[in-house]
């Protein structure tokens, strides 16, 4: 504790703890797996010394269905084999690289306005705006695929909100920093910072506009005229049809761009990439694609953090929790993103859909973590800029773009800026690039973080998967039945999808590349869907066999022949 500053510089960044009574744990799947080949051995001798032909047929397919849960049960065991907890020590890194922090760029997606509510996201972005971190090193980017002028203008008052905003934040110290978040755990608390009435009220009548333009379902003329953005929108027709919008509403490079206490503030920019008929627009990864070469003209951070507009910050600490992971001196060399886990701040009392997906994340994700790394689940996961676009572990890279970056002349004003960075979020840029292959986010299926995160893996990188207790980022869950089985039906699909194309972690791509284990936990949610037809059966026959009066299991005195 007293051995002071130098002896600091040789403790660990984070540190990574095995889960307890592992042993004993794996005891116990070796005695089930025992049990499990008794089975097997079982049906084996009944299907042999059945004369029946339409028994031994049920035997049979009930064999298949016993061999296929076994894998399963592999595959499933696999991922709890070796777990792996990771703790961040983030008041060492404040200590060892305070003045070295690297740049940090935040993309934030939506889509949709209407299912997307404009207030969500702007919560969403004034809560990773107030990171606790360097306003100078952060750079936050919105990407509407909307191509709302709505979202657009809820951005607008974000950004003069913010001014108020992270002053407050960051002089009460205040969690968490989503405004609507914090106001609705304060509301029913006597506990009163000074000021908190004041902002409440500038909150309130911030949403009030908004909610009045969302109503109108257009932008007031006098607001229009506030903001040369706006005029975008003019020769806008369709959501599916339009320029590249690039609006840089808060230049953090500008001495101008000071909160209330004249304070600089981060950078924030409005994007909404060009869309053509003509041209793919490959959804999310597409979007993501985009602020990754806009991004890299303005800030070019190192490190990217990605969230979708439903997930706010609730920790103000996460940036540098995930930092730990990047700049140790001795384990970091080899990670290429931090995962956080997806955590709902809207689960019902029991939470009977199971929407809080507890077993993959205090279990399954750790024990991914054991074998390699976690999956990239699209959210809530920090990323090293150069693996994101390509970089294999061990070798080179050429930033492309690196001379361009603009965010140290600040004489070139912000239009010039937009101009510039706007070019490479045309729809056209993209042919004939690697972009969507080799960089980037690929292209081409419904779980393209996956997949993406699938070839990180392969490029010889590991990955860390970071689940503190209180939680980096919070969104909503779905709590009806309808929304989960929508919910778990595209998900289902996408695995689905993946393990029949060349990703499939059954497939050759990751052979030789990525351990078998790691493939083998890979695997876990892509058989979600082909284990219907074993389940089916399995709980089909045996019940109509039992009103028929032939038992398909063994009674407990039957021991096996060997
Ligand atoms: C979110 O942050 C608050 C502190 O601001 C904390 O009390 C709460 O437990 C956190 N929520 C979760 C789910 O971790
Ligand atoms: C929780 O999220 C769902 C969307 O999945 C939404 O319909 C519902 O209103 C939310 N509930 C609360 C209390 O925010």
């Amino acid at each position: 504790m007293g051995s002071g500053s130098d002896g600091g510089g040789a403790l660990p960044l984070f540190e990574t703890k095995e889960a307890k009574f592992k042993n004993a744990y794996r005891l116990f799947l070796i005695s089930m797996f025992i049990g499990i080949c008794m089975i097997w051995v079982y049906r084996i001798t009944q299907i042999l010394f059945d004369d029946d032909v339409e028994e031994r047929l049920v035997w049979m397919l009930l064999f298949l269905s016993e061999l296929w849960f076994g894998f399963y049960w592999v595959i499933t065991k696999s991922a709890r084999w070796n777990r792996v907890y990771r703790y961040a020590f983030r008041d060492r890194l404040s200590h060892r690289y305070e003045d070295k922090l690297p740049r940090v760029d935040i993309f934030v997606c939506t889509a949709d306005p209407t299912i997307e509510p404009p207030m969500m996201v702007i919560n969403t972005v004034l809560s990773v705006m107030a990171y606790n971190y360097p306003t100078d090193k952060l750079s936050v980017y919105l990407s509407d695929d909307g191509g709302s002028d709505l979202t657009f203008y809820a951005l607008l008052e974000a950004s003069v909100f913010s001014k108020h905003w992270l002053p407050f934040c960051k002089k009460f110290n205040i969690e968490p920093r989503s405004p609507a978040a914090y106001f609705s755990t304060k509301s029913n608390s006597v506990v009163d910072v000074e000021g908190l009435s004041s902002i409440k009220k500038l909150y309130e009548e911030m949403e009030h506009r908004i909610d009045t333009a969302a109503n109108l379902g257009r932008i007031p003329e006098e607001i229009r005229t506030k903001h040369k953005g706006f005029s975008e929108w003019v020769s806008v027709t369709s959501q599916r049809d339009h320029q590249t919008i690039l609006q840089v509403l808060i230049d953090g490079r500008n001495p101008n761009a000071v909160d209330i206490d004249g304070v600089a503030l981060p950078m924030l920019v409005y994007l909404s990439r060009q869309k053509s008929p003509n041209h793919p627009h490959n959804f999310k990864a597409g979007a993501m694609n985009a602020l990754l070469r806009v991004s890299s003209k303005i800030s070019n951070g190192k490190i990217i953090l990605n969230v979708d507009c439903d997930m706010y910050s609730n920790n103000s600490e996460s940036v540098r929790d995930a930092l730990c992971f990047f700049m140790d001196e001795q384990k970091s060399h080899d990670i290429a993103f931090v995962q956080f886990p997806q955590s709902f701040y809207n689960l019902t009392k029991n939470d009977i859909y199971g929407s809080s997906l507890s077993i993959l994340t205090e279990v399954e994700l750790p024990g991914m973590d054991g074998c390699g790394g976690p999956l990239y689940i699209g959210t809530g996961c920090f990323h090293r800029r150069e693996v994101l676009c390509g970089k294999k572990y061990g070798t080179e890279f050429d930033v492309e773009y690196e001379d361009s970056v603009l965010i140290n002349k600040v004489q070139e004003g912000a239009s010039k800026l937009e101009e510039t960075a706007k070019i490479v979020a045309d729809c056209t840029f993209e042919e004939g690039t690697q972009w969507g292959k080799e960089m980037g986010l690929k292209y081409g299926c419904a779980v393209e973080d996956v997949i993406t995160g699938l070839s990180i893996h392969c490029r010889g990188w590991k990955s860390v998967y970071f689940n503190p207790t209180r939680k980096g980022f919070l969104g909503v869950a779905p709590i009806t039945l309808g929304q989960t089985l929508v919910q778990y039906k595209r998900w289902a699909e996408g695995n689905l999808q993946m393990l029949l194309s060349r990703y499939g972690p059954l497939q050759s791509y990751g052979v030789g590349r990525i351990k078998l284990g790691h493939r083998m936990v890979y695997c876990l949610w892509c058989i979600w869907a082909p284990n219907w037809l074993a389940t089916l059966y399995y709980s089909v026959i045996p019940s109509l066999y039992l009103l028929k009066g032939i038992p398909l299991f063994p009674r407990v005195s039957i021991i096996p022949l060997f």
